[in-house]
């Protein structure tokens, strides 16, 4: 009985196995490491004190996936392995495209051949594009605005059809709002390659020395302060909410699509006092024009997944900026290189390859 993660050596992954294996769960990962490093998984082990097995499978790999299966009684899937800038997916939708749309229904192929029909999907408020009002209810209209948030549609469309063709599938669509913050042992938390482009990270990084100055986009919007304003979330708390979804979706066959988010909005200006308040360094920054593509204001509206999956976010804006920073100045370059350690780590942290003999006769079949 095993729960397949995809994706899990990412940030929001590294933090579900956590949450899973605290759980009780039994766990595999599967990761491209495109986008993140072993080293989390290594630490996820020593936070839990337990242990599970990494493979560094592409979703596309279809044959890889399909060893996993055969090798593991795996009952679930947790996926959230998939491209996630939305800069990035408008200069290079293809890939987008490819990855998230075509990686996922590979998985889904592979899940269906091997009877696996439990699925929990990430995927994100992008889906609302800008909503008619706030707080926003799962029911509203989706418009997305880039190839990004497309592939969550898409991808939700596409779910949504897999169980009108077999009600036998149940998945659980979960948007998440604006996930931050890190474990409170400050040993996992959010990478990013390179100059990051979300609000936190790139506070965080301006705290620890790394960049000069924040950056806020717009101070025209008609918000408390003119800066834009988002429902940021822990991650710990996002976490938990996989946990509930996938009781959900065992219990029940269906799709059911909750808002992950705590349902009160913050401002950027709000961030940048919290974060100064919780780290006690100064965060310097200058106003800008507005960024393409921005809303002005998206907060959830969260009570469906309070009544359905008994799950609420616990931990308030203190709690995520000081466990952010904790995160931040432990490990102010993020994880190791990745191009000198991975390969290391991978041989080291029971990451292996494998092709055992048996499931390989199969496969050749
Ligand atoms: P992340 O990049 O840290 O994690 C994604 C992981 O998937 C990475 O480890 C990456 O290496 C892996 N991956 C990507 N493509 C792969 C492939 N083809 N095969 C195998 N592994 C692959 O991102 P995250 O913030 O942890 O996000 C996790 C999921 O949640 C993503 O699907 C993302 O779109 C979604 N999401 C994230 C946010 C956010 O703000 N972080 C918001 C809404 C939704
Ligand atoms: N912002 C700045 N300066 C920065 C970065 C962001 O002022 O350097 C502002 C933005 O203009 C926005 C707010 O901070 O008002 C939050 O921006 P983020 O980039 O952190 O988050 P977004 O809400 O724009 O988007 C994020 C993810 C999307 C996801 C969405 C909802 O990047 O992929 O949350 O989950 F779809």
């Amino acid at each position: 009985m095993t729960v397949l993660v995809t994706g899990g050596a990412g940030y929001i992954g590294s933090h579900t196995c956590v949450e899973l294996l605290n759980d009780g769960h039994e766990i595999v990962v599967i990761d491209n490491f495109s986008n993140s490093h072993p080293e989390s998984l290594k630490r996820v082990k020593e936070i839990t004190g337990k242990t599970f097995h990494t493979y560094p499978i592409d979703l596309l790999d279809k044959e890889g996936l399909e060893r996993i299966f055969l090798e593991y009684e795996i009952t679930s899937v947790v996926h959230f392995a998939g491209l996630k800038a939305v800069g990035e997916s408008v200069s290079e939708p293809l890939w987008y495209y490819r990855n998230n749309v075509i990686g996922t229904i590979i998985l889904c192929e592979v899940m269906k051949r091997n009877n696996v029909k439990n699925l929990v999907f990430s995927s994100s408020a992008t889906v609302y594009g800008e909503p008619d009002a706030v707080p926003i209810p799962e029911g509203s209209l989706l418009k997305t605005t880039n190839p990004y948030g497309r592939t969550k549609h898409m991808i939700e469309e596409i779910l949504r059809d897999l169980h009108v063709a077999d009600p036998d599938w149940s998945i659980a669509l979960l948007r998440y709002f604006n996930p931050i913050g890190a474990h409170e042992s400050g040993k996992i938390g959010e990478a990013p390659q390179g100059t990051p482009n979300n609000l936190l990270p790139y506070i965080s990084q301006v705290a620890v020395g790394q960049l000069d100055e924040l950056k806020v986009f717009g101070n025209d919007y008609e918000t408390q302060d003119g800066t834009g304003v988002r429902d940021y979330i822990h991650v710990v708390d996002l976490s938990i909410g996989h946990v509930k979804a996938l009781v959900k979706v065992k219990n029940e066959k269906g799709v059911h699509t909750y808002n992950l988010g705590t349902g009160r909005g913050y401002s950027v200006l709000e961030m940048v006092k919290a974060f100064e308040k919780a780290s006690g360094q100064q965060i310097s920054y200058t106003i800008l024009g507005r960024r393409p593509g921005d809303i002005p204001v998206c907060f959830a509206d969260t009570r469906k997944a309070f009544e359905e999956l008994g799950w609420r976010a616990e931990r308030g804006i203190n709690e995520m900026c000081a466990d952010a920073w904790r995160w931040q100045w432990r490990n102010p370059e993020g994880y190791p290189s990745i191009e000198t350690d991975k390969q290391t780590s991978l041989e080291k942290e029971s990451t292996k390859f494998f092709v055992p003999p048996k499931q390989e006769k199969v496969l050749n079949e």
